[in-house]
Parts: C-alpha cells; sequence; structure tokens
C-alpha cells in the first residue's frame, strides 16, 4: 500500500488524523488528508465547549463539516470528547452537584443523539485520572462523586448503541505507572459490574517526560485481555530523523502485535499543524513532506 489508510486496512485497522476544521480551506492539508487517512478526530470543535456554547444551546455547524468530509473520503469519525474537565463551556465550569451531573448527561444524550450512526467510537470521559497517583483527578465533574464516569457510559449506552464507547487519557502507557494502574482498575472492575465501555483510548503523547516506553505492548495486551478494544488515539513523538522514525515504527508494530489495537490516530497532519508550540512530533514537515517517520510507519506495516 501507497498511504497510511490503506496499509492501516490491509491489517484490519484505521489509520487516523486530528483535524483542525478551520485548515481544510488550506490546500496541502486537505490534499493529505484526502489521501493518506481513513479516520479523523475533530481536534477542538466536538469538545463541550464548541458544541455548547451556552446551556442546552447547541451549535453543530462546523462539527458536522468534519462528518461531511468523512463521508466523502470514506473515513471513520472518532468523536473527542463527551466528559472532561477541560475546554468547558464558562457555564459548566461554574457549576456543581446534581447540576453539573445533569448537565453532563444531557450534554452526551443531546450530542450522541445529534450524531448517532456517524461515529465509530467516542470518547465518552477523557483525562479523568490524577498524574501522579492511582487516583481521580481532582476535578467538578468529580466532585459530582465517584460514579459520574460510569453514569457517562450508561448514559452515552442509552444515547447510541452502535457506538463504541472509549475511555481516553495520557500517561498510562508505561505499565508500571501508578496512572496506568488507576486506569486499568477501573476498566477490570466495569467489566467485573456490566458497566458499558468498549474501548480505552491511549493519547500517547510521548516526549522527554514521557517517552514512548519499552513495555507499551504490554499496557495494550493487558487492557486489551480485559476484554475491550485499544486505541492509539493522539500520537505524536517528539524528535527528529531516524530515532523519530524508529519510535514511530515501534507503536505501530506493538498495535500490530495486539489483536483488539484497532487503530492508530495522529494529533495533527503537519509538524506545523501540531499543538506542541515547538518542535517536529508529525510525520509530514510544514511544507506537506513526508518525514522518515512517515515512511517507517508505512514499513512497519
Ligand atoms: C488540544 C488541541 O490540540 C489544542 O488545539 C487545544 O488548544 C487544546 O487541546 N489531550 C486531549 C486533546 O485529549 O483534546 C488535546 O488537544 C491534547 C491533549
Amino acid at each position: 500500500a501507497t498511504t497510511l489508510g490503506a496499509a492501516a486496512a490491509e491489517k484490519g485497522r484505521y489509520f487516523g488524523t486530528a483535524v483542525s476544521l478551520n485548515r481544510l480551506s488550506d490546500s496541502t492539508y486537505s490534499t493529505i488528508l484526502n489521501r493518506e487517512f481513513n479516520s479523523v478526530t475533530a481536534e477542538n470543535e466536538m469538545k463541550i465547549d464548541a458544541l455548547e456554547p451556552q446551556q442546552n444551546q447547541f451549535n453543530f455547524t462546523t462539527a458536522d463539516r468534519l462528518i461531511t468530509r468523512a463521508n466523502e473520503i470514506g473515513a471513520k469519525v472518532r468523536g473527542h470528547t463527551l466528559a472532561w474537565h477541560s475546554q468547558q463551556p464558562g457555564w459548566m465550569q461554574s457549576m456543581s452537584g446534581t447540576a453539573l451531573r445533569n448537565a453532563m448527561k444531557n450534554h452526551i444524550t443531546q450530542v450522541m443523539t445529534h450524531y448517532k450512526g456517524k461515529i465509530d467510537s467516542w470518547d465518552v470521559v477523557n483525562e479523568a485520572f490524577d498524574d501522579g497517583n492511582g487516583g481521580r483527578r481532582d476535578s467538578n465533574l468529580q466532585r459530582t462523586g465517584n460514579d459520574w464516569i460510569e453514569d457517562a457510559f450508561k448514559t452515552a449506552r442509552a444515547a447510541d448503541p452502535a457506538a463504541k464507547l472509549c475511555y481516553n487519557d495520557y500517561n498510562t502507557d508505561n505499565w508500571s505507572w501508578a496512572k496506568t494502574q488507576g486506569v486499568y482498575n477501573m476498566v477490570k472492575d466495569f467489566k467485573a459490574r456490566g458497566v458499558p465501555i468498549d474501548c480505552v483510548g491511549f493519547q500517547s503523547h510521548f516526549n522527554s517526560g514521557s517517552p514512548y516506553p519499552g513495555n507499551y505492548r504490554t499496557t495494550l495486551q493487558n487492557f486489551a485481555d480485559l476484554g475491550v478494544d485499544v486505541q492509539i488515539t493522539e500520537l505524536d513523538i517528539e524528535g527528529s530523523g531516524t530515532t523519530q522514525a524508529t519510535t514511530y515504527g515501534n507503536v505501530v508494530k506493538d498495535c500490530l502485535a495486539v489483536t483488539r489495537c484497532n487503530g492508530i490516530t495522529v494529533w495533527g497532519i503537519r509538524d506545523t499543524d501540531s499543538w506542541r508550540a515547538s518542535g517536529t512530533p508529525l510525520l509530514f514537515d510544514g511544507s506537506g513532506n513526508p518525514k522518515a517517520a512517515y515512511n517507517a510507519v508505512l514499513s512497519a506495516f
């Protein structure tokens, strides 16, 4: 195969990218998107503040354009994200207790109903665990009660039973980290108690503070063994040249080694599209030329 999407499809996987909707008018960007990827995630446009700027007033116009493009190019869509402590609209930031819990559930229901049948996988809950230990992150949502995550997943299942429901987080790649164990134990508990969860997303923003770990494949496999799909959802790798390319190739090989690792998404197309303020963490350079990392990904499939 000569594109990322086709190479992944030959192995029964998808290869996706985050898309920033205002970049679609950039022809270099759009050409690469249309050619290379068979899954897309809105980088910001399906977040809570974007879709529900005022309480119970939804604005789907921009995000709907991603669905249109995805249909045109035959790509799946990952929905990102329904419940999160960050990028909440102002009205939600100032809420608490039962009112916030109900607002969270209403957001999930309304958004998933609007996109019913159009989203392959939803990040129902994003980044709910604390970085320093295996416990929950403090947030307004967490303060509504420890059951807010399972409440979110049950609400999501009722709204669109066909969508895969994912828990998504970062720094959960290294099997020996407490945060990884915290998320693992939650998923294990959910499966044991019948809380609906279908997948775990590993953001995989690799850098010097949280490098690609040698036990990444073990982590993916251990989660998969709980009976969920695993997806690499926001991949970017700090660095350049051969070192970066080798790591990208290793990530692909790790996913291919785990039957239930069904897709990889990079968090942007060109280095200049990255959310990282500096560096060259993606597969295409600023001019849209494929880098060594691109070739490594293609040949790892
Ligand atoms: C980032 C976007 O890339 C930025 O444009 C935005 O300013 C902040 O959010 N984890 C996530 C993503 O789940 O939603 C974040 O995306 C990156 C970290």
